[in-house]
């Protein structure tokens, strides 16, 4: 079978550890072919080491020179509906990071276009790939917590602002919410099989980000930092369920990072972070340890999903459609920060 020819939109640091370095493990099945990124001297450098034979300042012309089967996007989020679009009218295959989009308009765009196209439409939640992860969705599936009625998504870092875009809200869209917690978002809602969501009631703040704090260093730009550092929330959906949700760049907190997902069912509860589920049987409480799981890398892994859809093997985890309700969930939970009120969906 004639390699897949893949492009590349957006070369920074995602694109090469997480996209261009696995592609280059499956030589075999993939030829890195174009790449697109606005930036000069990230083309120059990713002809030079990964041997692109085609590179483009504007992602519109890619696609309208080259043929492609497959590309990645890896750009900002602002870029992540337009560009998703235009590969998709141009017939390719589209492995979007995440977030899905800025907006819910966006993401639904994006999801018309995939069905249109005929074409797959996946995002980077890599997370759902992890070891740990698919363990307990096993579990999950089994019955083991039985009806998810309750749980608590954190993606907290105490002090983990990232800079460079990270912090720019008109290029972001926002900053913990949609950059880190879509992540363990994303997790619960899979857990929980997409329930529609039918409320939100959200907070965020800024108060360290904005500056420099006298024991921590501050690599970011906080003259410039736009975006929020702590969001909390909380969401209901319409089968009665409830999570809570919060996520922050920077606070001060006891733990360095808290990156999990809780779950309350009717016969058992887990935690992500552990691999943990917790019951009660046989008159008594009852802990189930994850048992020590090997962990291989979930983007290297997500990657070959990847590959192997396009080729027509397999499927990937992640749909178009929940691509949307996890951006109506972000899009709310901002709104309703912004207004102070409860947001309907
Ligand atoms: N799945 C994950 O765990 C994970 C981790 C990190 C980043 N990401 C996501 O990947 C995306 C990129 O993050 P990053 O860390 O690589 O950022 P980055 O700033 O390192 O790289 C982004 C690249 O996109 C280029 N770019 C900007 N605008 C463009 C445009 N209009 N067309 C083409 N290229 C453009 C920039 O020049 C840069 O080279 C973000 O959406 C982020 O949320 C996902």
């Amino acid at each position: 079978m004639a390699k897949l020819k893949i492009g590349v939109v957006g070369g920074g640091g995602i694109a090469q550890a997480a996209h261009i370095n696995n592609y280059k493990k499956h030589g075999d099945k993939v030829e890195l072919v174009a790449i697109a990124d606005v930036n000069k001297g990230v083309l120059q450098r990713n002809i030079e080491e990964h041997g692109f034979a085609y590179a483009f300042e504007d992602y519109n012309e890619m696609f309208a020179d080259v043929e492609l089967d497959a590309v990645s996007i890896c750009t900002p989020n602002k870029f992540h509906a337009p560009a998703t679009l235009a590969a998709l009218k141009a017939g390719c295959n589209v492995l979007c990071e995440k977030p899905p989009a800025m907006t819910a308009a966006e993401a639904e765009a994006m999801e018309e276009a995939a069905n249109a196209s005929g074409k797959i439409l996946a995002y980077g939640f890599n997370n759902r790939y992890k070891a740990r992860a698919q363990y307990l969705k096993r579990m999950i599936e089994d019955g083991e917590l039985g009806r998810i009625y309750a749980g608590r998504i954190s993606a907290m870092r105490r002090n983990g602002i990232p800079g460079g875009v990270f912090v720019n809200q008109e290029l972001q869209g926002g900053g913990p919410l949609i950059d880190i917690g879509v992540h363990m978002l994303d997790l619960a809602l899979w857990y929980m099989e997409f329930p529609k969501p039918v409320s939100v009631l959200g907070s965020t703040h800024r108060e360290l980000g904005i500056k420099p704090l006298e024991s921590v260093p501050t690599p970011w730009d906080y003259r410039n930092y736009t975006v929020e550092d702590l969001a909390m929330g909380m969401i209901k959906f319409d089968n009665g369920a409830t999570l809570l949700l919060e996520t922050s760049f920077i606070v001060h907190t006891l733990e360095n990072t808290n990156n999990t997902v809780r779950l309350h069912g009717t016969k058992g509860g887990c935690d992500f972070k552990t691999g943990g589920v917790f019951q009660s049987r046989y008159g008594t409480i009852v802990d189930i340890a994850a048992p020590k799981l090997p962990d291989p890398d979930s983007h290297q892994l997500q990657l070959e999903a990847f590959i192997d859809a396009v080729a027509g093997n397999g499927r990937m985890l992640s749909t178009p459609r929940q691509g949307v309700i996890v951006q109506q969930i972000i899009e709310g939970l901002y709104r309703s920060a912004e207004t102070g009120e409860a947001v309907k969906l």
